[in-house]
């Protein structure tokens, strides 16, 4: 047993510059752990909610302390000597402290960081690597069949090239054109693909004239392109660029994040296709276009959370042709996955650990979306830190993908970088 002697939290800041909950967490046997959480800007309705503390005077209204002070005054002297070890156990207590639906009494992302930084202290007490700590753990996520419990091991990266949407400005409807180097024979090699296909894009872009310098908030360039489609087309030819063959060593994903463009009749506006309305049938119709004419494996969110409707005719019709992904539709929530995969809603899921506040529930939903055959991309937000926790949840959970964001920004190249070290000691 691993007694957690210290529980503390601390506001610090994100690559947004906007305040986020740290908490460290210390055993009695010396192992430390500390964890930052994350935050979307693109939220799906139906996420743990980011405790705030709305007082204008600092920060905007963008504070935390009060996030902060739910953890050392509420939740630290529940855990004291408290085995760091039981991780299901000191999550159940998290959700004993706020039993709310969307955690709003004490605010998921003072949940998270103690859940996380329990992980990390964990595995320092058992002087293992974390994605080791997080294997043993999943394993033991009930319900998950002995036959499913996978190894550890690397993802591919599903990385940003251009952003749009609420990461850019607006510039573009979608929110993010990404690349896979599917061809690649490991991590590494596809890290260089994916630099190589980066910067060839950057000059693209500046010798049509357009922005290929500055950057969104993942990374991503930023360009005021005329349409989504041109942003796709760009990066086939900076792949092709980069002496890659398109479809065959990388290919391209999507994140279209078409809650943030739904309107309230159930319509898709795309502003920047000539600001055409389409139904969500038309909406499918233009992406399985899209699937046709690119070499596009992966399509996040093409429709809006609340569209089920949509989702189970987008799925019947693309869901053999490429991934379906489900990001603010399943908002890494157990019961809106066990639904979709009900109603034959999407094929993947995206896991991102602050949508739902605890790992023990992270598991719950990895484990539910797997037995059905879902695959599993585990996300970063767009504000993020120096943390790298979710490269070793991504390995031990053995996710098929991972999305970062882009290469530059060390926010992002910090969880590329574990992934290199982690890379190291899974040969
Ligand atoms: P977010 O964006 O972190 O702003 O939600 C990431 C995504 O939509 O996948
Ligand atoms: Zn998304």
């Amino acid at each position: 047993m691993t007694k957690i002697s210290n529980v503390y939290a601390r506001e610090v800041l994100d690559s947004r510059g906007k305040p986020t909950v740290e908490v460290e967490i210390t055993c009695d046997d010396g192992g430390i752990g500390r964890a930052i959480v994350p935050s979307g800007a693109s939220t799906g309705q139906a996420e743990a909610l980011e405790l705030r503390d709305a007082s204008a005077e600092r920060y905007d209204g963008q504070g935390v302390l009060q996030a902060v002070a739910n953890v050392n005054d509420v939740i630290a002297p529940t855990l004291l000597s408290q085995d760091a070890a039981d991780q299901s156990a000191i999550d159940s207590i998290l959700l004993q402290c706020d039993d709310s639906p969307q955690k709003s009494q004490l605010g998921g992302n003072a949940l998270l960081g103690v859940s996380l930084a329990t992980a990390h202290a964990a595995a320092a007490s058992k002087r293992v690597p974390l994605h080791q700590h997080v294997n043993d753990l999943f394993s033991a996520t009930p319900h998950l069949p002995t036959s499913s419990t996978p190894r550890p091991a690397l993802p591919l990266p599903m990385t940003n090239m251009i952003s749009g949407g609420l990461h850019a400005g607006g510039n573009l409807d979608f929110q993010d054109v990404l690349i896979m180097s599917v061809g690649a024979s490991d991590y590494r090699t596809g890290l260089e693909w994916i630099v190589r296909v980066y910067r060839r894009l950057g000059e693209l872009l500046c010798d049509a004239g357009f922005e290929g310098r500055l950057v969104g908030d993942e990374g991503g360039y930023g360009p005021a392109l005329g349409s989504n489609r041109q942003a796709v087309e760009f990066v086939v030819r900076a792949t092709e660029a980069a002496k890659l063959r398109p479809g065959e060593d990388v290919t391209i994903a999507l994140d279209v994040a078409a809650t943030h463009f739904v309107q309230e009749d159930g319509s898709y506006r795309l502003v920047t296709e000539q600001d055409t309305t389409l139904t969500s049938s038309q909406m499918t119709d233009r992406l399985e276009e899209w699937v046709t004419d690119f070499p596009i494996t992966s399509i996040e969110d093409g429709l809006a959370e609340e569209d089920w409707e949509g989702w189970r005719e987008m799925t019947k019709r693309l869901g053999d042709k490429t991934a379906l992904v489900g990001d603010d539709l399943f908002t890494t929530n157990e019961s809106r996955i066990r639904r979709g995969i009900e109603l034959g809603v999407g094929n993947a899921v995206l896991i991102k650990v602050n949508q739902i506040g605890t790992l023990t529930e992270t598991f719950c939903a990895i484990s539910a979306a797997r037995q059905a055959g879902y695959g599993i991309v585990v996300s970063a937000r767009s504000g993020e830190t120096e943390d790298t926790t979710i490269a070793d949840l991504a390995v031990g959970v053995a996710a098929d993908h991972i999305k970062i964001g882009s290469i530059v920004r060390s926010e992002r190249l910090a969880k590329y970088n574990q992934l290199l070290r982690i890379a190291e000691s899974l040969r």
